[in-house]
């Protein structure tokens, strides 16, 4: 009876053992080293998303697929009339410069399977369509070309791959799992995964230095997909053992294993407070779009204001974030005329007030911001930066810091603030005096020499 309970006992161990064995190791990293592979890029803040592919024809959403139901058959009308005849990313990457963005992450594939580039593995790419370009390449030379970093976004769903099981994102979803069985019937994923672990290795062999790289989505549960569907950890050290300095999002489903992600993405929201897995703060990159859609969307019209975009900016460096903002170029491969216009304004502030975004972070504990303002702060320089939201009438007073400010100024055009001691209250106040006129910078900043 004992030997039978041990030999039960071995049996189970080594069954639970197995699969850890098959498990591939991702490469494993201290935090300190961690931190300093993320380096740049939380020293950046602020990217650039671009969501582009065949959705920009209908010009409805990238999800349009999905919404209305589209087999992949209707949908391949847009694949065969897909010129973008304007396309010049030389453009887009000065005006993501000007912007104030150093990086940038584009959709090579989004849902609709679709690919921008000159993949082996599929017909259903941009050199087979009236464009008949890589247009990745170009855009990948383009961006470095402007000193930005570049960074790939890659769909693990796919709208168009035959062995592709339908799931309840899926266009083709269905009610009842006998309904699912039937139209799965012989669709193998093992193809789909094998189909993007080779998607990925060109991605991240032929077009250089590749920074990001964006997987999305997972949504396990019923009729879902989440890692073991994607082989999630072998994609992933398929990417890390390509690029080895490679920054990745948090949508492979890997949550609970080490290295498994780099940052989380808290997406069209702003958060709270900056953002804690077990305790701890971890990187964070919000993702967000001017208007409601990712892809261009002729017709969608809550467009962003330039003041609450450059305050989502600064409110996310407030909080410890980054910003990545979306532009859907149009089917002839522009920026749509209201992006622009945002992104210019954006780069009119950035011009003159980007050191309160570059390198900074949440403000050390002790500073409590005034009312209606967002605090930044640099570490390296030991400066603090007040966003004055809401111009003041003559004067702000900082709560409890005199004894920590050695001197004041606006950061747009380096002039002096005068600083006295407050009227009334606590000795430790400190009164600022401001002109009456806001200067004309969409949200002045203060910048503030800590001693
Ligand atoms: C969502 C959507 C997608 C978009 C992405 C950006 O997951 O599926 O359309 O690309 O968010 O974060």
């Amino acid at each position: 009876m004992k030997n039978r309970t041990c030999i039960t006992v071995m049996i189970m161990i080594f069954l639970l053992i197995i699969p850890q064995l098959s498990r591939a190791q991702l490469p494993k990293e201290t935090e300190a080293q961690k931190v300093q592979r993320m380096k740049w890029w939380t020293e950046a803040r602020f990217g650039m998303f671009i969501h582009w592919g065949l959705y920009s024809m209908p010009a409805r959403h990238e999800w349009i697929m999905n919404r209305e139901r589209i087999t992949a058959e209707e949908y391949r009308k847009y694949f065969g009339m897909f010129e973008p005849d304007l396309y010049n990313p030389k453009e887009w990457a000065v005006m993501a410069r000007q912007a104030g963005m150093k990086y940038v992450v584009l959709t090579a594939k989004h849902h609709e399977g679709f690919c921008l580039f000159d993949s082996e593995y599929t017909d259903y790419k941009s050199t087979n369509t009236p464009v008949k370009k890589d247009l990745v390449k170009e855009f990948v030379e383009a961006f470095r070309a402007e000193g930005l970093k570049v960074g790939f976004y890659y769909s693990l769903l796919d709208w168009h791959h035959p062995d592709y099981t339908i799931d309840r994102n899926h266009p083709m979803r269905q009610e009842t799992d006998a309904a699912y069985e039937k139209l799965n019937r012989g669709k193998d994923m093992n193809k789909y995964r094998e189909y993007m672990k080779n998607q990925v290795r060109e991605l991240l062999t032929n077009y250089g230095e590749i920074s990001i790289i964006w997987f999305d989505f997972s949504f396990p549960g019923k009729n879902g997909k989440g890692r073991d569907d994607w082989d999630s950890e072998n994609l992933l050290k398929l990417a890390r053992s390509l690029q080895p300095g490679i920054i990745v999002d948090d949508r492979l489903d890997l949550g609970d294993v080490e290295g498994g992600w780099d940052f989380t993405t808290p997406e069209q929201y702003k958060v709270a407070g900056w953002p804690e897995v077990d305790g701890r703060r971890v990187p964070w990159e919000t993702c967000q779009t001017f208007s409601g859609s990712w892809g261009y969307y002729r017709d969608e019209t809550t467009w962003k204001s330039p003041a609450q975009l450059l305050e989502l900016l600064i409110e996310s460096v407030s909080k410890g974030g980054n910003v990545l903002l979306n532009v859907g170029p149009t089917a002839r491969g522009e920026f749509d005329y209201r992006a622009q216009e945002r992104l210019n304004a954006m780069g009119k502030w950035m011009r003159v007030n980007s050191r309160s975004i570059y390198g900074c972070t949440e403000a050390p504990e002790g500073f409590t911001s005034p009312e209606n303002t967002l605090l930044t702060y640099n570490p390296a320089t030991n400066r603090l930066y007040i966003h004055l939201l809401a111009y003041p009438l003559g004067s702000l007073t900082l709560a409890n810091m005199a004894d920590k400010i050695k001197y004041v100024q606006f950061l747009h055009d380096a002039s002096e603030i005068s600083m006295s001691a407050p009227r009334e209250g606590n000795k430790n106040d400190l009164s600022l005096t401001l002109p009456v006129l806001k200067p004309a910078v969409e949200i002045p900043v203060l910048e503030i020499f800590l001693k």
